[in-house]
């Protein structure tokens, strides 16, 4: 689980701990890592490392394999927005930064997690995207490119490591988060929930079902490939907003 400490990363940790799963959880911070594997309790391991970084994906892949003698679920989760402004005037380094954690690194953790465990186990893969994937905005536009590209790998690595293993995505959009702060406070939040057609904004909470549910072969057993898209209705609310 790649951005285990916080947010939705957290929650789906803590779901599948509670279905009786083993779960490595990762940031960059090992402070908050020890504390969410504290507070998630038994099942929960952590090793701290960059998302980004070959070596510090390879340290934490073989320190699963070591704790948990196995490796059947990845749930690539952490991601990054560096920049807020039109793409247009984008600088470089900030774009290539939204790459490399939001588009690179869950392909590098899925080359290591196929290569090291996968391949022979099988298992599923799930991708968190965004609902900003299949549309435009005025600030979000580096980043909803990576998500928008994080969904068509889901696509082609669910055609290249069928049949054995399955590789999902799931699709957000606002849920109440550190990441997401500056989307829902002062009331923001309120005018977004009005619009989406269930009348409230999404919990960690809410996406953490829907990992459980496509990770699990019993429910989503013939699955794969695909996006589900988690948003109160917003994508086909008849005003909308994301
Ligand atoms: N919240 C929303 O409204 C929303 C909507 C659509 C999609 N999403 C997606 O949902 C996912 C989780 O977002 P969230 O809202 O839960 O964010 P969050 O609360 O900010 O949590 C992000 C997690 O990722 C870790 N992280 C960030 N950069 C990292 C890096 N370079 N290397 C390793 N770990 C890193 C953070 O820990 P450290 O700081 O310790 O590294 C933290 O554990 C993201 O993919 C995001 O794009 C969120």
């Amino acid at each position: 689980m790649t951005g285990g400490s916080r947010g939705i990363g957290k929650a789906i940790a803590g779901a599948f701990v509670e279905a009786g799963a083993q779960v490595m959880i990762t940031s960059r911070k090992a402070d908050a890592c020890r504390a969410a594997a504290a507070e998630i309790g038994d099942g929960c391991a952590w090793a701290a490392g960059h998302v980004g970084r070959a070596e510090d994906a390879e340290r934490v892949i073989d320190a699963t394999l070591e704790r948990f003698a196995g490796l059947h679920i990845l749930v690539n989760n952490a991601a990054t927005n560096p920049y807020a402004g039109p793409l247009i005037d984008a600088d470089l380094p900030r774009w290539q930064k939204t790459l490399d954690v939001n588009l690179t690194a869950p392909l590098l953790w899925t080359q290591l997690a196929w290569r090291r465990a996968l391949q022979r186990g099988g298992g599923s893969v799930i991708n968190i995207a965004s609902v900003g994937g299949f549309g435009t905005s005025p600030i979000l536009g580096s980043y909803d490119v990576t998500k928008a590209a994080l969904m068509h790998v889901t696509k082609q690595l669910a055609a290249e490591l069928a049949p054995g293993v399955r590789v999902n995505a799931i699709a957000p959009g606002l849920i109440k988060t550190d990441f997401a702060r500056a989307l829902w406070d002062d009331g923001r939040g309120e005018k977004v929930a009005e619009a989406y057609p269930l009348k409230r904004l999404g919990e960690p909470e809410d996406v953490a079902e829907a990992a459980l549910h496509l990770a699990d072969d019993a429910t989503s057993g013939w699955v794969t490939g695909q996006t589900l898209v988690l948003d109160g209705g917003g994508l086909v609310a008849f005003n909308r907003v994301s």
